[in-house]
Order: C-alpha cells, then sequence, then structure tokens
C-alpha cells in the first residue's frame, strides 16, 4: 500500500504520525526500548520530575468500556534516567515529556535538558497533570503559564512544545492561544485527561480508585469529542504551530478524524495501556486503508480539511 503517513514538524520526521501519549508504558527504560522498537513514529517519554518518584497509592488506574481513570501520581525515573536512555533511541524521534511541581523543578529540568545538548530531539512540557494532591493544572492558570514560558524561553533553546488540559470555553481558547503565540513553541499537544473526574462502581458503591478520593483523569472515548474540539480550536488560532491530538485514539477512523481536525501527528493513551504496543501498527494500518478507500495518499491532502462553513 503506498499510503504515507509520515508526519514532519518542527524538524523531527516521524515514518508513522502515530506515537505514544506520555504516560502509559513510557516510564521505565524497558518500556523506553519496546516502543522504540514498535511501529510507533516516535518515543515520548513519561512525565519527568527532577528525581525518582513512586507515584500515588494503589489501585491508581481504571478501565472501562469507554475509557480510563487515573490518578497516577507522577511515578517516574527522574529526569537524568530519560536524558541517558537517549543515546540508545537515537533512531526516532525522542521527545521527553517534563512536569515539575514547581516553577524551579521544571526550570531546573531545562537546564540540565539544555546542557545535555542534542541529547534529546524535543522537550514537551506538561502544564496539566491533574493528580497531584495540592498541585493545581498550570494550565489553567493563564498567568503562571505566561510567567512559566517567559523563563523557560530564556533558558532553553531546544524544541520545546507544550501539553495542554483541555479547555471547555472560547474565551479560554482565546486566552491561552494568545499567550501561546508570543512564544517561538515548537509544537502544542491537545489534550491531557479531563481532569477530577469520578467514576462510581454502583455494586460495591464505592469509587473505582484509591487516591484522592477516587478523583482521575478520565480518558478513552469519554474524551475524544473534547480533544477533537481542542485540536480544532488550537489549529485554527495557532497558524504555523503543530498541533498533535490526543485523546480517545483507538481506531484508524479516530486518527482520520483528529488529522481533519487539524492533528500533525498522534499520541495513543488508553488505548496503548490496554492493547500494548502492536496498537500502532494496527491503527496505521486501518488509517492506511481508511485513506486509500478515500482516495487519499498523504495526510497534508485532508489535515485541517473538515468541513465546517
Ligand atoms: C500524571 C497524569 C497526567 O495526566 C499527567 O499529565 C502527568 C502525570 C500522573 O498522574 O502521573
Amino acid at each position: 500500500m503506498s499510503i504515507d503517513i509520515s508526519a514532519r514538524f518542527s524538524g523531527l520526521t516521524l515514518s508513522s504520525c502515530l506515537f505514544n501519549a506520555s504516560g502509559p508504558r513510557c516510564t521505565s527504560s524497558g518500556e523506553l526500548l519496546e516502543l522504540y522498537n514498535s511501529k510507533a513514529g516516535a518515543v515520548l517519554s513519561k512525565s519527568a520530575t527532577p528525581g525518582f518518584r513512586v507515584g500515588n497509592p494503589k489501585p491508581r488506574y481504571f478501565e472501562n468500556q469507554f475509557g480510563s481513570l487515573n490518578s497516577m501520581g507522577l511515578p517516574n525515573e527522574g529526569i537524568e534516567s530519560y536524558i541517558s536512555i537517549a543515546a540508545q533511541l537515537s533512531n526516532k524521534a525522542y521527545i521527553v515529556s517534563i512536569a515539575g511541581l514547581s516553577k524551579s523543578d521544571n526550570m531546573q529540568m531545562l537546564r540540565r535538558l539544555q546542557k545535555s545538548g542534542q541529547a534529546v530531539d524535543a522537550v514537551e512540557l506538561n502544564l496539566s497533570c491533574p493528580n497531584v494532591p495540592g498541585k493545581a493544572q498550570i494550565g489553567y492558570d493563564f498567568d503562571s503559564t505566561k510567567a512559566l514560558l517567559e523563563e523557560v524561553f530564556q533558558v532553553f533553546d531546544g524544541k520545546l512544545g507544550v501539553k495542554l488540559p483541555p479547555y471547555f470555553d472560547m474565551i479560554h481558547f482565546e486566552q491561552m492561544a494568545a499567550i501561546l503565540k508570543a512564544f517561538p513553541i515548537a509544537f502544542v499537544t491537545c489534550v491531557n485527561s479531563i481532569g477530577n473526574a469520578l467514576i462510581v462502581d454502583a455494586e460495591s458503591e464505592s469509587v473505582v480508585i484509591r487516591p484522592k478520593s477516587g478523583f482521575g483523569g478520565l480518558g478513552g472515548d469519554y474524551l475524544k469529542p473534547t480533544g477533537l474540539a481542542n485540536v480544532r480550536q488550537f489549529y485554527k488560532r495557532l497558524p504555523g504551530i503543530p498541533v498533535i491530538g490526543v485523546g480517545g485514539v483507538k481506531t484508524g477512523l479516530d486518527a482520520f478524524e483528529y488529522i481533519l481536525c487539524g492533528a500533525t501527528a498522534i499520541q495513543v493513551g488508553s488505548q496503548l495501556m490496554r492493547e500494548g504496543i502492536d496498537c500502532f501498527e494496527r491503527i496505521a494500518f486501518e488509517l492506511k486503508t481508511l485513506m486509500k478507500t478515500k482516495g487519499y495518499k498523504k495526510l497534508s491532502q485532508f489535515r485541517g480539511k473538515l468541513k465546517d462553513g
């Protein structure tokens, strides 16, 4: 099938537009190597903090037929581990996600990444972790986001994208887009989970995950319409900045819808957790099959071209 689903953005070349969302199956070196050896078009790390974290108590991940609820609490190996593995991931785009618990944590990691030179191909700055008790999602605080980005670009001159929380109001899309426009952002990833959702098990009359009284980030099918909306909004408001779509991608059809909305590349979260790394080959095959049926040979023929007039 001579159908091209490659993606290029910010100087990165991905043989497939599909890769992992930060979160599932990308925490340990072993998991990152598995992603590297899979059909994923890039490798993205679990969000790093300056040091190792065990994360929240278990159970901290739940799934049902509609999606997932998680409150992992940033379990990760620490930034050094995600920098040192880069040498073993050199033939694929390797992106490190960072999610400091404070501005100074983020600045410390960015100075370290800056010093590491070209080890890492890009950084995804996570502005949207909902699961650390007592810590707000910075992406919902527009002034703090702006202040952070001002400092970020003073110390880091590599490729840096931001991972945004989902927004639900037109004024918020407008305000966040206005902030992002003022910086040399390499890409925008939309969206993180819907934070602080609650799933109830009626039989046991209980919450389904243990941390934060059961409140956690909602992903999967529950998230897809919100993800599509956020991709569409930022695609239209940030011309020239690539948007990476994430939220409820299970099939080639889901990926096609994200690209129609304007996504340059697509991340897979809940479905990667459920299915494992074989999801990348399957979804790629489904996307190519759909494109063939529709007479498309490459993504640029329909990217952003959702009929919405
Ligand atoms: C976690 C969850 C997120 O949605 C995120 O962006 C970062 C970290 C977590 O709970 O580990």
